[in-house]
């Protein structure tokens, strides 16, 4: 493959954050890729680069665009056939562990943009699929419909409360039935707490001024059950535990609590909700607590690692007692190539895979064609509502008119 031209770009991420936006030409066709940024990011994350000058608030992503600019002179100057081989290419240029002389931000702009660029007329997902050796699965969408946490601003600690249509037998059913769910619930949380209830966080998901876990829970459980999904839909959290515990202890619910006693708390959660997927139940360093709680949960539902693991496939063999399930973000690693190795590890150690959205996103909807691409069946992708959220859902009902099936749910064994 002969990369003609490269053109990086500053755009604007959901939360109105500059981001890097690069498009590679191939052929006289131009392919395009932007790069997501979280708010809860994972200390072991690779490195976001970004300016520190007094432009968009130290945000800017300038220095991203020159790396780009100078790499490209070299990439202009090579032939690449494989993406291991491209991205191998710019793991050297870069040289450090951590992506920092470079940017995780400038390695994952180019890598995606080859991907596209190597797919070339044929469909993303088929292509990526191809090189995985893998048959394609459309993934069941974990849909983030109320924001706590970080995302909201309201006293709700848990950050992410997600309805899973786990008994939807295409994706286009999954996406009727998590809509039907979000507007039911935005319409009580409106009756019950008032017009500001319905406004919404970062993710898409509503923000209303609940004090506890399970008021969220008990909202949502209500709307599920108003559109007679009961039998046909599970509940999910993401706690992004790292956000709430100080010094040995955890704030949730008004209270602190012991890392014991917050393993209770999930214990009874579940008792009550039955939810299927808990992804960071405690801070970033607790592999011992997070391996007792998976342990605990073995069989009721996945203990999903994200700050824990941030996508490396060394934090995830040094995970391997302490969850059941991947979260696999591709800014947290950088390239493509290391993205499909963390799932390969993943895999390797028994685990299931969510591939994830970020909370600052693009309308780059590329992690739709990357589950796909990957069969495992996972995505967390926010609520059905924002244009940069339903980016991911469109493409995903478009990939479906291609005949691809929708691989059902299953906890890891
Ligand atoms: P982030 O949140 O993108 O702000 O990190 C998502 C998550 O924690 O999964
Ligand atoms: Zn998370």
């Amino acid at each position: 493959m002969k990369i003609t031209a490269i053109t990086p770009r500053q755009i604007l991420d959901s939360r109105g954050n500059p981001t890097l936006e690069v498009d590679f030409s191939v052929q006289n066709q131009v392919y395009r890729a932007a790069v997501p940024s979280g708010a809860s990011t994972g200390t072991h994350e690779a490195v976001e680069l970004r300016d520190g000058k007094p432009a968009y608030h130290g945000k800017g992503v300038q220095k991203t665009i020159a790396h780009v600019k100078k790499l490209a002179k070299k990439i202009k100057a090579k032939t690449f056939t494989t993406q291991n081989q491209f991205d191998g290419f710019l793991l050297q240029q870069d040289g450090t562990p951590t992506k920092k002389k470079l940017g995780a931000n400038t390695l994952l702009a180019l890598s995606l943009a080859f991907a596209r660029g190597h797919a070339g007329k044929k469909r993303l997902y088929a292509d990526l699929a191809e090189a995985l050796k893998k048959t394609p699965r459309l993934p069941l969408p974990f849909a983030n419909v109320l924001n706590g946490g970080r995302h909201a601003g309201t006293p709700l600690k848990i950050q992410e409360f997600m309805v899973v249509p786990v008994g939807a037998k295409t994706f286009s059913e999954a996406t009727q039935m998590v809509s039907e769910v979000y507007h039911s619930l935005k319409k009580d949380a409106v009756q019950k707490f008032g017009a500001s209830a319905g406004n919404v966080g970062d993710e898409g998901g509503i923000a209303p001024p609940l004090q506890n876990t399970r008021q969220a829970l008990d909202l949502i459980w209500r709307a599920v059950e108003e559109n007679g999904y009961s039998q046909k839909m599970a509940l999910a959290l993401d706690c992004a535990a790292s956000e709430f515990y100080e010094r040995g202890t955890y704030y949730v619910d008004g209270k602190h609590i012991t890392p014991a006693e917050l393993t209770q708390y999930y214990l009874d959660l579940h008792g009550q909700y039955r939810f299927i997927s808990l992804e960071d139940p405690f801070h970033e360093e607790s592999f011992t607590e997070f391996g007792v709680l998976t342990r605990l949960l073995r069989g009721k539902a996945q203990v999903v690692g994200d700050d824990l693991t941030v996508t490396n496939p060394r934090r995830i063999l040094q995970a391997k007692k302490s969850c059941s399930a991947l979260l696999l973000k591709v800014n947290q690693i950088g390239t493509l190539s290391e993205s499909f190795a963390a799932a390969k590890t993943a895999e390797s150690l028994g685990w299931n895979v969510m591939v994830s959205h970020r909370s600052g996103e693009t309308e780059d909807a590329f992690i739709s064609d990357l589950a796909t691409a990957l069969a495992c069946g996972q995505i967390k992708l926010g609520a059905p509502a924002r244009g940069e959220r339903t980016a991911k859902y469109n493409q995903l009902l478009r990939i479906e008119e291609d005949g691809v099936k929708l691989k059902l749910f299953s906890l890891p064994h």
